[in-house]
């Protein structure tokens, strides 16, 4: 089932001589996790925005095209509304937080209480996603004394328990260490479990791989790949347009270990086997 549909997008920012979004047409199915990946200034952020609807709404630029979430078209659509739908996690942890209270319990009860949830509703929620996203020892603390990771996933849990269809993500992990990093990793595809459509803008490609189904690669505004993950990764061209690949790749590329599909391994466990599978189980020994 589709769950967004994007027709002839181009965001042109006002007073920027470029358009930051060229002509972009997709389709992402209920339930896909898809990883955003490009270079600097490539416009993945600019996507992000424009899947929330703060473009074209709060930024005045010119738009072109359509966004359709299932039966709700952004353009026609206030924030409020496809905020309902659509949840959004920014980079850095620390200005997703309320600062209006002082546990991590309260926090969340904050914006459910803001967007009207009854009381009983409200409790099980929390305790949902408290446990979900790995917080339940910590939520009498208060939220600026967590950990990054923990910051950032008590931002995760505060979007999640308002149901979002789809889930958004800009660099969440940009600014966490390798733990925290795979903590948020993991809360993340945990949701998947729910049907959530995941949308995940990040660098760390070795985390995609492990995680992602499809991947998005923008650069200069436009699409450059967009497809199984094994199937990007697998490019012999994404250094040339300024992007690694995930260590495994490079290491079966190295050694020219390509599996059935024709398709490089993407992930340690299939890179193992192929490796047993060619040199035997004593291999470096
Ligand atoms: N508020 C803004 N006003 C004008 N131009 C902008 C604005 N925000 C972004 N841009 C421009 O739009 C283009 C795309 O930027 P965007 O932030 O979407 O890229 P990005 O892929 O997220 O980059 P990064 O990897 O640096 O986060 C860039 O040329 C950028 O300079
Ligand atoms: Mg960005």
């Amino acid at each position: 089932m589709k769950e967004i549909i994007i027709n002839n997008l181009s965001y042109k920012y006002s007073l920027a001589e470029n358009k930051a979004l060229n002509n972009i047409s997709l389709e992402i199915e209920k339930g896909d996790f898809i990883g955003v990946i490009g270079p600097n200034k490539a416009g993945k952020s600019t996507f992000c925005k424009s899947l929330v609807g703060l473009i074209p709404h709060f930024y005045k630029g010119e738009f072109e095209g359509e966004i359709l979430i299932d039966d709700l078209n952004t353009l026609n659509s206030s924030i409020a509304e496809i905020s309902l739908k659509v949840g959004l996690v920014f980079q850095d942890p620390f200005n997703q937080i309320s600062g209006a209270k002082l546990s991590v319990y309260d926090e969340l009860a904050f914006g459910l209480e803001n967007n009207g949830v009854e009381r009983e509703e409200m409790i099980t929620r929390i305790d949902k996603y408290l446990d979900l996203m790995d917080l339940n020892e910590v939520k009498d603390n208060n939220p600026f004394e967590l950990s990054g990771g923990q910051m950032q996933r008590l931002a995760i849990a505060s979007i999640m328990a308002l149901k979002p269809d789809v889930f958004v993500l800009d660099e969440p992990t940009s600014q966490l260490d390798p733990q925290g990093t795979e903590e948020v990793f993991k809360a993340v595809s945990r949701l998947r479990e729910e049907n959530l459509t995941v949308i995940l803008v990040s660098q760390k490609l070795n985390k995609l791989a492990d995680y992602a189904n499809k991947i998005l690669f923008l650069n200069q505004g436009g699409i450059v790949a967009y497809d199984d993950t094994a199937a990007v990764f697998s490019r012999n061209d994404l250094e040339q347009m300024g992007m690694g690949v995930p260590i495994y790749t490079e290491i079966a590329r190295e050694l020219e270990l390509k599996n059935e599909k024709d398709q490089y391994p993407i992930r340690n466990s299939e890179l193992k086997e192929m490796l047993v599978a060619k040199y035997g189980k004593n291999i470096g020994k």
